[in-house]
């Protein structure tokens, strides 16, 4: 059966028509298809192509405990498919023996369009991404030899990486490209404004129009395109009083960067809060009053977020804020919170 995340109704209905039958479970023919309004992806899938079977075998993981010390933290505890693969309910994400990490959980979603990972940007390549939380002593706390011991030993996993990579050979490198495999699939671009944008969905509501105007004026400077981000990095001017994490200083040892964190993406955002890299903000609401009127002066202050006297801000009035929490409202991707091939099986 296709899988084809973003066709919404019609695709699923080519992936019941196609349903094969195979000794009772369901065969899945998954393939990366780029939506047709988004650009090339800048993943290298040379290195890596998707494959029905590497796609399961990276599902398998993700949703497996066993890739944390104490078997209790999966990918998925972290990157919950419902709040569009982020820590629903957590400003700050909790981890093994349940200690707070630094960093709000970002989704885990459009990576193959992304080249940097992180609110920093510290890790360049997906395919060795998730070295960082398995090793991470708040997140999994776990040696990785220990976890291809763990899987060697779990009768279901050799016939799976056998399936997935021609022999049951249990590697890093493997592992690491399943897990990127599963997650290059996690692709939303079918939300009621892709649909008005295909022309294959209804209009958007007034308000959200009336949203999408605004935002294009006040926020698609780097918020930008169909995926909702340049993928710089910014100082958004965030009060820096009670978190003075460095951002992008941390990773390039340069103080021109310092409180500079990734542009996110705005798909999905009405699940994804809380919101800002340490989740300080509860709802769109606070958000938009901060851009608003919230922002605190400081020396590498984005230029664009200055109004021409200089002061930090943009200019909304009520109706405007409404109307742009109407627009990110139209964003949500019901197909990808609820893509059953997603979820843990
Ligand atoms: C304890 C919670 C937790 C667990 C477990 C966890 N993550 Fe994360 N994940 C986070 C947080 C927090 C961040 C952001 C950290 C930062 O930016 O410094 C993150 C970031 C990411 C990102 C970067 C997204 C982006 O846009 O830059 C990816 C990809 C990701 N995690 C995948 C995984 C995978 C794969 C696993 C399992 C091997 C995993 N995570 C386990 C909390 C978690
Ligand atoms: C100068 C670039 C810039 C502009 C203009 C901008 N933003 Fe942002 N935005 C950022 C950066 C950078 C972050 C992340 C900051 C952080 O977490 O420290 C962010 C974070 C956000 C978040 C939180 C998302 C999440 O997943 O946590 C929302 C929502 C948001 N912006 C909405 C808007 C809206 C709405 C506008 C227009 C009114 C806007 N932004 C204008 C740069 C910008």
């Amino acid at each position: 059966m296709k899988f084809r995340l973003y066709l919404g109704v019609v695709g699923a209905l080519l992936l019941m028509a196609s349903c094969k039958d195979n000794g009772g479970s369901e065969v899945v023919d998954v393939q990366f298809v780029k939506p047709s309004h988004f650009p090339e992806p800048v993943y290298n899938f040379a290195e890596n192509e998707v494959t029905t079977e590497g796609f399961v075998l990276g599902r398998t993981l993700f949703y497996d405990g066993k890739l944390s010390r104490d078997n209790s933290i999966s990918c998925g505890s972290c990157h919950q498919q419902s709040a569009a693969f982020t820590h629903h309910g957590h400003d700050l994400s909790h981890g093994i023996d349940d200690q707070l990490g630094s960093r709000n959980a970002p989704p885990v979603m459009n990576l193959a369009w992304q080249s940097t990972f992180f609110w920093d940007g510290g890790v360049h390549d997906l395919d060795l991404f998730s070295l960082a939380p398995i090793e991470n002593p708040v997140e999994m706390d776990e040696k990785l030899d220990v976890v291809l011991e763990k899987l060697r030993n779990d009768p279901r996993y050799p016939p799976l990486f056998n399936a997935a990579f021609g022999t049951p050979e249990i590697s890093t490198g493997r592992l690491l490209k399943a897990l990127s495999q599963f997650m290059l699939m996690c692709v939303s671009a079918d939300s009621d404004y892709d649909r008005m944008l295909l022309g294959t969905g209804p209009d958007l509501s007034t308000e959200a129009m009336a949203g999408m105007e605004t935002f294009n004026q006040k926020c698609a400077s780097c918020h930008s395109g169909v995926l909702f981000t340049d993928y710089s990095f910014r100082n958004n001017g965030l009060n820096r009083a009670f978190n003075q994490d460095a951002g992008r200083e941390r990773i390039t040892l340069n103080p021109e960067d310092r409180f500079k964190f990734k542009v996110p993406s705005l798909r999905n955002v009405a699940r994804t809060g809380p919101y800002m890299h340490d989740g300080r903000y509860y709802n769109l609401e606070a958000v938009l009053n901060y851009y608003a009127s919230g922002m605190v002066d400081q020396e590498n202050l984005d230029p664009l977020l200055r109004k021409s006297d200089g002061t930090p801000g943009i200019d909304l009035s009520a109706n405007e804020k409404e109307n742009i929490i109407a627009f990110l409202k139209t964003l949500s991707d019901e197909q990808f919170i609820r893509n059953p091939e997603l979820a843990e099986q």
